[in-house]
């Protein structure tokens, strides 16, 4: 699609990102800013999203608003659909971003540190995407975008909570793309590979050494492919040549090669 003609859907009206103030979200953001979508950032940092704000106002020209919340509390994605709606602001892209990955072996996890994962990762973006799915509907087009993972093909050994929320996202997300076919609503799920965002994700990739560098990206690649993604309808997105090679092998190689094979690669998740 043409740069002027996506220019044109999207100007005036609103994109929502979830977990929008670091990481993966806010280059998702400043993305979405830089074509000119107005947005809506919400994540639980009140510092963070104020200066995020101001930037992509100066930066875009851009109007931007935050919603500052814990999106795991229970009805956080309502107050959050509530928000919009007294507002009244045209939305017409989903960006369901939040999520946290932890690793361990599952028998030693605490169930506290499960539940919150399932909750962030799983929970939250079913909600949201429950509530805004109708006024998305309205739209003459409107996105969503779903926040899964490489491992989606690839359920990995000792992060087995984390690949287990991913892998549903991406099942979700596929299920949704053909309910909604007739309608103007078009579901995409991004599956990027690691990404160096955190220190919890620096410190994996250490533990991996070189070759985790192959798959290695940044946050502002992953966002581009991400939202040009979004925008041209693709139903699924894998950043980089490398990590698509191999999400495409995860779905072809038998069961029983694969997850021996991850077992042996990701025994230094146990720790
Ligand atoms: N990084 C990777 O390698 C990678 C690879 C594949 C998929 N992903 C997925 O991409 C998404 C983003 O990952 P990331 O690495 O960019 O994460 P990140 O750097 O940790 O950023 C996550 C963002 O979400 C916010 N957040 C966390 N908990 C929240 C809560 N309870 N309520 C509201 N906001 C909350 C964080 O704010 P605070 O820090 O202030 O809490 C932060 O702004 C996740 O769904 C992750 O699973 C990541």
């Amino acid at each position: 699609m043409k740069r002027q003609s996506i220019q044109k859907k999207i100007n005036g009206n609103y994109a929502l990102v979830t977990g929008a103030c670091k990481g993966i979200g806010r280059a998702m953001a400043c993305e979405c800013a830089s074509k000119g979508m107005n947005m809506l950032l919400v994540s639980d940092d009140q510092v963070a999203l104020n200066r995020l704000m101001q930037d992509l106002c100066q930066w875009y020209r851009v109007d931007c608003r935050i919603f500052c919340i814990d999106l795991a509390k229970e009805q956080a994605p309502l107050k959050v659909f509530e928000w919009v709606m007294e507002n009244a602001f045209p939305i017409t892209a989903l960006i369901n971003n939040v999520g946290i990955g932890k690793s361990g072996t599952f028998s030693e996890m605490e169930i506290k540190e499960a539940n919150y994962m399932i909750t962030l990762n799983n929970r939250v973006f079913i909600e949201l995407t429950f509530y805004f799915l109708k006024l998305l509907q309205q739209q003459p087009k409107a996105y969503i975008l779903n926040m899964s993972s490489i491992e989606a093909t690839l359920p990995l050994p000792y992060k087995a909570v984390y690949t287990g929320t991913k892998n549903f996202v991406y099942a979700f997300s596929l299920a949704l793309r053909e309910e909604l076919k007739p309608t103007k609503v078009s579901v995409s799920v991004i599956c990027p590979g690691p990404v160096l965002t955190n220190a919890d994700g620096l410190s994996r990739m250490n533990a991996h050494g070189k070759r985790s560098k192959l798959l290695l990206m940044m946050p502002d690649q992953v966002a581009k492919i991400a939202i040009d993604g979004m925008l041209k309808g693709k139903l699924v997105i894998v950043p980089g040549y490398i990590n698509a090679f191999f999400f495409w092998l995860g779905s072809k190689l038998p069961r029983s090669i694969k997850m021996p094979l991850l077992e042996k690669l990701f025994r230094v998740y146990k720790t």
